[in-house]
């Protein structure tokens, strides 16, 4: 899950790529480099850490040169240094790679003994070592390139220049996402891993399927098999703009998604809801009869997963549909029970991640149809599920802070949609409820506006308890999950230990820990487990344990057992959990903000786990 940019024209390569990079970030950051061809010859730069100590390098040493190519890196084979870091040029060949090459060791033995003399760790370096030996025996660029693919196995988007041909960058991918730009005003092209690289430059984009391969030039992108046979390569619009992918005055990426929510759900919902049949458009899913479906698996990783938890809510009480919901790294070790009766439902906001398209591709095999709720259009998994069971877009634009905010709130309401949906189409639910429902959705993003204008209480909040050491999150039903959510989104951008946990489990362990130095934060909305949330809240404040309570507007009786309170809007039940995660974000946010760590780019954390 590394970043890579390519650029083949006119203009400065260097500054083009760096800055693409930089869009990437989230990707990896563990080093950075970039490679410019000038004059048939090939200069280096690479430096550890973030993009800034590449920066720095390229001050110090500029290059110049109209083709380069760059890559920020995650580090899978060999740790990060700087000998590791890519570009990796052998014999005037030099790669860029994202993904893992699986027979590594073994095509690295040969090598060795065929005198390969190699100056990295990585397993991209095997790829410029055989693209190399193939140049060396006679094959042009391209035929080398072709060639030095039928030995590697794996996940890889390679992006590859050549010293005697420096007119060309060759790409080729399989399993790690790889989109090309087409420059609109000059003789240009573009190579990334994502859109955000390229949005300053173009809107015109092709996404490269697994075993297709690019030629571009300054005038041109060819596009091929990995075999050779010509593509004629799809050719779509983007409409995001590149002030989307931009801060826009925040100081964090994470803090402006946090504040785009309102807008990012008006997205999701807008052209989905036709409110005088109370029915819902899917737009790209396509569920067929739904009543052949006896339930739904959904799989998922991270955030995502804790969507699905919630989804289970939301799914089974409106459409009365039974439904598992499985970590997509577990799921295909386990020998699910799935067939065509069962709907196999991803959710991603990237739609790259490595175990749950796996999952998908485990489901397809059982021939389950598959579905997926996404954010990036044209993902991986949004095309695995693309002729049998659709995708359906989430439309909350670029989401650049590691910590999913808006991609997880979208993914709540598409989940509800889709609720909403299947219980009109299995004839659970009546036109009238349906409705109401439906208007309650859209109610959400001016409550979220309300609770966004309350942020200051919640930085007093973060400041009492960002020097805590653990903190427990508390929630019940459909807000059970939202308590996994809220810790999560604690744990990995501020370092502090938390757990989430039902409430009502909280006697069978988590009990044993509290006293006056364990904070524990819970949600205690109105609802069926409203009473019995507070009986539970009573025994953390019996045991002298600090209360910070997400409680319903016009609740006057949970002041008397709090530390600090945080008051949502009242929208029913199954949409509280859009609502209360909310406030949970904002606090674990300002904790780390407190505790100046980089919460854009937490440690050891990526955006994008295209890894498995
Ligand atoms: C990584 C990200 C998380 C994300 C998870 C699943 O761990 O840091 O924010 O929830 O991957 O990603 P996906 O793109 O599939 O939703």
């Amino acid at each position: 899950m590394c970043g890579i940019v390519g650029y083949i024209g006119e203009q400065d390569a260097t500054d083009i790529i760096v800055e693409g990079l930089r869009k990437l970030e989230y990707r990896g950051y563990d080093s950075a480099g970039v490679a410019v061809l000038k004059d048939g010859r090939t200069e280096i730069r690479r430096a550890v850490g973030k993009l800034r100590n590449l920066d720095k390098a390229l001050v110090e040493r500029p290059l110049t040169g109209s083709v380069g190519i760059g890559h920020t890196r995650w580090a899978t084979h060999g740790r990060p240094a700087e000998q590791n870091a890519h570009p990796h040029a052998v014999d005037g060949i030099t790669v860029v790679h994202n993904g893992i090459i699986e027979n590594y060791l073994e095509l690295r033995h040969r090598l060795v003994q065929r005198d390969r003399r190699f100056s990295s760790e990585t397993d991209t370096e095997i790829m410029a070592h055989l693209v190399a030996e193939h140049a060396a025996r006679g094959l042009g660029f391209v035929d080398a390139v072709r060639a030095a693919l039928t030995e590697v196995r794996g996940a890889y988007a390679f992006v590859i220049l050549s010293e005697r041909e420096p007119d060309k960058i060759i790409t080729a991918k399989n399993a790690s996402p790889i989109v090309i730009g087409y420059g609109e005003n000059a003789e240009e092209n573009y190579v990334a891993s994502d859109i955000p690289a390229l949005l300053a430059h173009t809107r015109t984009f092709t996404f490269l399927n697994d075993g297709e391969m690019a030629v571009l030039s300054k005038s041109g992108v060819v596009v091929t098999t990995l075999d050779g046979q010509p593509i004629e390569a799809k050719v779509k619009r983007v409409d995001w703009s590149p002030v989307m992918a931009e801060k826009g005055g925040h100081k964090h990426f994470m803090h402006k998604e946090i504040f785009e929510q309102p807008t990012a759900i008006a997205d999701t919902i807008r052209g989905r809801v036709i409110m005088e049949e109370a029915r819902v458009h899917l737009e790209g899913m396509e569920l067929g009869d739904v009543n052949r479906l006896q339930r739904l698996v959904i799989t998922a990783c991270g955030t995502s997963y804790h969507a699905g938890l919630v989804g289970k809510f939301m799914i089974e009480q409106i459409a009365r549909l039974p439904v598992e919901v499985d970590l997509a790294s577990e799921f295909r070790y386990r020998q699910p029970v799935i067939d065509e009766t069962t709907g196999l439902l991803a959710i991603s906001q990237s739609g790259e991640t490595a175990d749950t398209l796996a999952a998908i591709k485990e489901g397809k095999r059982h021939g389950a149809p598959v579905f997926a709720v996404c954010n990036v259009i044209e993902s991986s998994i949004a095309r695995e599920c693309t002729g049998s069971g659709g995708v359906m877009y989430t439309h909350a634009g670029p989401e650049i802070g590691v910590a999913s905010t808006k991609a997880f709130t979208t993914q709540l309401v598409a989940l509800h949609l889709l609720a909403i949906h299947l219980g009109r189409e299995r004839g659970i639910l009546d036109r009238a409820t349906a409705q109401e429902m439906l208007t309650n959705l859209r109610e959400v993003p001016k409550q979220i506006e309300t609770m966004l204008n309350r942020e200051a209480s919640l930085v007093a909040v973060a400041r009492r308890y960002a020097k805590s050491k653990d903190v427990l999150y508390l929630g019940r039903g459909p807000n059970y999950p939202i308590a996994l959510e809220g810790a999560l989104k604690l744990k990995e951008i501020s370092y502090i230990h938390a757990e989430g946990y039902a409430a009502g489990e909280m006697k069978h362990g988590p009990i044993a820990l509290i006293d006056e130095n364990l904070p524990t934060v819970a949600i205690a909305t109105q609802g069926d487990a409203y009473e019995k949330t507070v009986s539970n809240l009573e025994e953390v404040r019996a045991r002298d344990g600090k209360l910070i309570i997400i409680a319903s507007e016009g609740d006057s009786k949970i002041a008397a057992i709090a530390d600090d309170v945080f008051i949502v809007p009242r929208n029913q039940p199954l949409i509280d959990p859009i609502l209360t995660v909310v406030p949970l974000q904002l606090l674990a946010y300002h904790i780390a903000d407190i505790n100046g760590t980089d919460v854009d780019q937490p440690r050891n954390l990526a955006k994008s786990v295209t890894v498995e």
